[in-house]
Order: C-alpha cells, then sequence, then structure tokens
C-alpha cells in the first residue's frame, strides 16, 4: 500500500478535524474502560472542535509546530502533531519536542504508519536542535504505552487527579 507522507497545510483542517473527532471517540472509550475513575474530567466542551481548528491553525503557522499527515490515494488516513516546548528553568534541558496527538485510522494500522510518522518526527525535532523527544500518554491507555516503550520512550512523569 502506497502511503504519502508530508506537511499539512491550512486547506487539510476540516479532513483533520475528522479525524481528531473520531481519534477522540475512540481514545475517550478506550481509556474510559482501563481507567473509568477518570471520565469526568476527560469530558470536552460541546464546541471543542471549534477550539482543535484554531489550535490545528496556530499549530501549522507556527515555527516551533507542525503537523504531519499520512496519505491513501489521497485521503488522510493519520496524522502527527508536533510541538517544541521550552522545559521548566530549573532543568538542564532547555526545549523538548512533544508529540501530542498521534493517530491512524483503524483500517490502516498494523502496517507501520505511526512508526513512520515517530521516525518522521523525531528527524523533525532534530532539525530544530531538540536533544529530547516527549510523548504523552493516558495511563488507561495501554495499547499505545506499549508501542511507545518498544520505540525506546521511558516512562518519567504519572499525573494524578482528584475533585476536591
Ligand atoms: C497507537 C497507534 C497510533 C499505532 O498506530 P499503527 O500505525 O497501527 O502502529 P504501527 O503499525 O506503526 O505499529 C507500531 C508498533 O507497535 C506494535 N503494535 C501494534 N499494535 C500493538 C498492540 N496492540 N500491542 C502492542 N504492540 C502493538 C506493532 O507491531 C509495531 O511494532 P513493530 O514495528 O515492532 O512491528 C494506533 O493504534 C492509533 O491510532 N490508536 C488510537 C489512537 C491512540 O491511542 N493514539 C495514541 C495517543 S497517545
Amino acid at each position: 500500500m502506497k502511503i504519502i507522507y508530508g506537511k499539512a497545510g491550512v486547506k487539510d483542517i476540516p479532513e483533520l478535524l475528522k479525524l481528531a473527532e473520531i481519534f477522540e471517540k475512540e481514545h475517550y472509550a478506550n481509556v474510559i474502560k482501563n481507567n473509568p475513575e477518570i471520565e469526568e474530567v476527560l469530558k470536552r466542551k460541546r464546541d471543542w472542535l471549534k477550539e482543535m481548528k484554531k489550535f490545528f491553525r496556530s499549530c501549522i503557522y507556527s515555527k516551533n509546530a507542525v503537523v504531519y499527515t499520512a496519505r491513501h490515494n489521497g485521503n488522510i488516513v493519520g496524522y502527527s502533531l508536533l510541538i517544541t516546548k521550552k522545559n521548566i528553568p530549573v532543568f538542564k534541558i532547555d526545549r523538548y519536542g512533544y508529540f501530542g496527538d498521534l493517530f491512524v485510522l483503524k483500517e490502516y494500522r498494523g502496517i507501520g504508519i505511526s512508526t513512520e510518522l515517530k521516525n518522521i518526527g523525531l528527524r523533525w525535532f532534530k532539525q530544530k536542535g531538540m536533544e529530547y523527544a516527549y510523548i504523552g500518554v493516558h495511563f488507561g491507555n495501554e495499547k499505545a504505552r506499549k508501542i511507545y516503550r518498544k520505540w525506546g520512550f521511558v516512562p518519567r512523569h504519572i499525573e494524578m487527579v482528584k475533585k476536591i
């Protein structure tokens, strides 16, 4: 299967939003299944896609962010969203690369698309002078955690939450 990788432009935002919506539904269900206590804090605003649209736009225009797409027959079947972030000042590492979203449509999984998006992302971070890449993952997303371990990412920080 021929998959073409490239950078997203603003014209791709409507298609990216469709994928982001599928991503959110699946991710929410998956995380809740493994970690039901987290349900309330994962709930999004009714119009969250409007915010997501602004966010995609700002990432596409920013020199510190990029959205990569994987296409099959011209259609976006997966994407990654990368940002370089400033670290808090106490650490030796000043800035680091951060993988925000990483998503591949179900029908296209298991054929190496996310691995390639990750490799492209790591190259982009290196070009930007980053020495470390971080990837956020929900505690309940066991599949993604396993994959990231396989890719050589080491668990660093667990954030816990409590209703007060
Ligand atoms: C997680 C996800 C991005 C993986 O995408 P993918 O394109 O299917 O991944 P790849 O085909 O590149 O496979 C990556 C590696 O993980 C392995 N893998 C795939 N599914 C796995 C599973 N269920 N458990 C463990 N490893 C798995 C593959 O074998 C591969 O390893 P290999 O290169 O040694 O063979 C995709 O399943 C997805 O979009 N899931 C829903 C969204 C999500 O959870 N994203 C992460 C949010 S932080």
